[in-house]
């Protein structure tokens, strides 16, 4: 299921400051409605990308477009751009906790659908049917600095859901999430998708990408793209996973006999 491009890379190129290049020459696009995983080891440039897409981190060269027009960092400048751009597109953060803004869970999960022309108890009825979904009322008075890892990636993840933004960028949205809380978000998920928000996810999970993603854009540890297809074909290529750093064999011996493991990054 595609529509009109939402993301366009035109040999993107991408440094921090004035640290080597980490992004060399970068093309592909991302169209409306699709699901795409991107696959990489610690440092090949997951996060990057995505905060790339999220108007966070500005290429210095090549042409980064965003629903059909051009993006540069100058278009941030603008609050009445910046704010538009950022009700279109839900970031979760890897770390969640420098996305808290506020002293108050209910105050946190308010934060972004007060910057939106909605009357008051628009807003309110938002939170409070996103605490219910979530199942998280319990916490609306507490601290998000206060909480566990996985209590504040729930708030964060309301944060996001509650503007219900058309494209969604999570970046590693199961770590440290428990098995039933990833299931459930991985069914409001696919979910989501089926409705036709364009889904973008980092992650180190082969089988979130299996489950969610029918595309990977798989990145090498030397920060280019290895790979961008079906995620059927590369989950199951393993000198392919293995030369990205996304599996790894160990063998030992015991008992006289020679076992092997199989390490997946997770
Ligand atoms: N703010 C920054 N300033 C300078 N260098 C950075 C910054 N953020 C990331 N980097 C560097 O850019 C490279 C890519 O980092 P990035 O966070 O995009 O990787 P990643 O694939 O998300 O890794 P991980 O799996 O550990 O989350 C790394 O070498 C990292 O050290
Ligand atoms: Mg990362």
């Amino acid at each position: 299921m595609t529509g009109s491009p939402v993301f366009e890379f035109d040999n993107v190129s991408f440094s921090y400051g004035r640290q080597a290049e980490l992004f060399k020459n970068m093309s592909f696009r991302i169209h409306r409605g699709e699901s795409v995983a991107v696959l990489g080891a610690n440092g090949s440039g997951k996060s990057t990308l995505l905060k790339i897409m999220c108007g966070l981190c500005h290429p210095q060269s090549g042409s980064f477009r965003a629903f059909g027009r051009e993006i540069t960092g100058a278009d941030f400048e603008d609050d009445g751009f910046s704010k538009e751009y950022h009700a279109r597109i839900g970031f979760l953060f890897q770390n969640t906790q420098v996305q808290m803004l506020t002293t108050r869970v209910w105050d946190e999960i308010a934060y972004g659908p007060l910057q939106l022309p909605l009357s008051s108890s628009e807003v309110k009825g938002r939170v409070e049917d996103i605490l219910t979904f979530l199942d998280i009322g319990h916490l609306r008075d507490r601290s998000p600095h206060r909480l566990s890892g996985g209590e504040q990636k729930k708030v964060a993840l309301a944060s996001v859901l509650v503007l219900n933004p058309q494209v969604l960028i999570f970046d590693e949205p199961t770590n440290g999430l428990d098995p039933r809380t990833q299931s459930w978000l991985v069914n409001v998920l696919l979910k989501l998708n089926k409705q036709g928000r364009t889904l973008v996810i980092a992650t180190h999970n082969l089988e979130l990408a299996h489950t969610l993603c029918p595309r990977s854009l798989l990145l090498s540890e030397q920060h280019q793209i290895l790979f961008d297809g079906p995620s059927d074909q590369i989950l199951n290529d393993y000198d392919m996973l293995r030369e990205a750093n996304l599996i790894d064999d160990f063998s030992h011996t015991h008992h006289n006999q020679t076992h092997t493991h199989r390490y997946t990054h997770q």
